[in-house]
């Protein structure tokens, strides 16, 4: 088993820190002179939380785009060395058709992460109320007015939600595999009934992955192992149109006398998440929510065995297309296999208020910000989202997509397999859209003093 360096390792890594530190913020940066940002950096650095730190007022985490290490003077040949979605950005056309932001959704629309906004370093502030959120903020903007050499892009609010469930109101951040050499497993085991161990170089660089190989390690001259106890994070900004969700669902439950049913509506977004609002998994409770008040972190179910033609829990819903478990496909075995290589971690939250009603549109901005980390973004983020979120012919399935964040243009249709027939539902609206977003480098301890000597 892999000796993790925790001391080197960025705590945001390891925790997504939720449980003490229900707020927070991202700042993104733009970097205007380097030699100024070095010795701001140098600053930051000994507030960065640490993967041994047991903070209990904020944590500070940091990471960088391609177009930062450009600017601290990476040379081509250093630069090749990090993943290629990386070094390409996720703006870029190649990425932009791998992830299908298209039509709203697209580069050119978004707020931040394009063209027009380009960002190069990321911090993610933590904090465990928002008074001392609001205090760290301060802080750190007014290290920024100073001459810091990075110019403020955007400051992205993740305040505090009133629950731990996302806008469209199910909850959130159940399944997620847990990193060997880490004590995650026992508390997982404890809070959901299941945890899958993966290598640690699934999600920490410089260490064994599910392939029994270590993924590249990014290198410079000055540092060979810069890359070592780093990680890769995805940053999606997505907005979440809860009124068209719901509105969709009683449209498409109202029987014909035009009676509407909110027990069928909350059924066939069970349907479409594959959890109820609580969180049980519906290939365990087809019928309906056993714990609808609360929440419900069970975790300890598969597919193959008691579910396989997904009469509980849809082939396509949303969990089942972002991790088929044992079901991928006929031998089990196999499935669980291949799918430990496509695994993130998720660590995003939800922005903006939470809707009064969720059948009317008030105009406001509401969303997730889609946090997670992976060491290989190709094998493991753009795989789950283009191989599997956005496949038309997923499984046994045809012109269909993720009936909650799929991409629409060409499949619009959701089954709902069942005996004696399927049902299909058709004219599937956009339910998110894409705001904006960067892949980002989350260096190790060491290699963040590197790069501001
Ligand atoms: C606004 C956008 C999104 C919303 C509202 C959303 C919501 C949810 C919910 C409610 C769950 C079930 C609870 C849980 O297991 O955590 C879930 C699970 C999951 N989602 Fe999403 N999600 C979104 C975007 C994404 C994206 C972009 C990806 C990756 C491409 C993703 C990957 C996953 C994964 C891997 C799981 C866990 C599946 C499992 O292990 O059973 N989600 N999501």
């Amino acid at each position: 088993m892999a000796q993790l360096t925790f001391s080197d390792i960025q705590g945001f890594v390891l925790s997504s820190y939720a449980k003490n530190m229900p707020c927070a913020n991202y700042v993104l940066l733009k970097i205007t002179d380097v030699k100024t940002c070095r010795n701001w950096l140098a600053t930051i650095i000994p507030q960065v939380t640490t993967g041994v730190d047991r903070k209990d007022d904020y944590c500070l985490n940091i990471a960088f785009t391609a177009t930062a290490f450009q600017k601290f003077g990476f040379t081509a040949d250093e630069l090749i060395t990090f993943s290629v979605p990386f070094q390409e950005g996720m703006s870029t056309l190649t990425r932009q058709q791998i992830l299908g932001d298209d039509g709203d959704s697209a580069p050119a629309r978004w707020f931040w992460g394009n063209e027009e906004n380009p960002v190069d370093v990321l911090l993610l502030l933590f904090a465990k109320d928002e008074d001392q959120l609001d205090e760290q903020l301060a802080i750190i903007k007014t290290g920024i007015e100073q001459p810091s050499g990075v110019q403020l892009i955007k400051s992205l609010s993740a305040g505090r939600q009133p629950d731990t469930k996302e806008h469209f109101g199910f909850l959130d951040g159940v399944g997620q595999p847990v990193i060997e050499g880490t004590d995650q497993k026992a508390r997982q085991l404890r809070r959901t009934g299941h945890a899958t161990e993966l290598k640690a170089g699934e999600f920490v660089l410089g260490y064994e992955n599910e392939m029994q190989k270590i993924d590249p390690l990014p290198a410079i001259k000055r540092m060979p192992e810069f890359g070592k106890n780093g990680t890769y994070l995805v940053f999606r900004q997505i907005e979440q149109h809860v009124h068209s969700l719901w509105n969709y669902l009683k449209e498409t439950t109202t029987d014909a006398n035009g009676q509407s049913n909110p027990k069928d509506e909350e059924k066939l977004a069970a349907k479409m998440i594959g959890r109820w609002k609580s969180g049980a998994p519906i290939t365990d409770h087809p019928d309906a929510d056993p714990n609808p008040s609360g929440v419900n972190e069970d975790n300890n179910f598969n597919f193959a065995a008691s579910d396989k033609s997904g009469f509980g829990c849809p082939v396509g819903s949303h969990i089942r297309r972002t991790n088929p478990r044992d079901s991928l496909f006929d031998d089990p075995a196999v499935s669980l296999l291949t799918v430990k290589r496509h695994r993130i971690i998720r660590r995003g939250r939800s922005y903006g208020d939470r809707t009064q009603d969720v059948y009317k549109n008030d105009g406001k901005e509401r969303g997730l910000h889609f946090i997670c980390i992976n060491s290989n973004i190709e094998r493991q983020f753009e795989f789950i989202q283009q191989t599997w979120v956005n496949n038309l012919n997923f499984a046994t399935l045809d012109h269909e997509t993720d009936p909650l964040i799929g991409h629409r243009s060409e499949a619009n249709l959701f089954s709902i397999q069942g005996c004696p027939a399927r049902t299909r539902i058709h004219n599937l609206p956009d339910f998110v859209t894409t705001k904006g977003g960067a892949y980002f480098f989350m260096p190790g301890m060491e290699a963040l003093k590197e790069l501001a000597k």
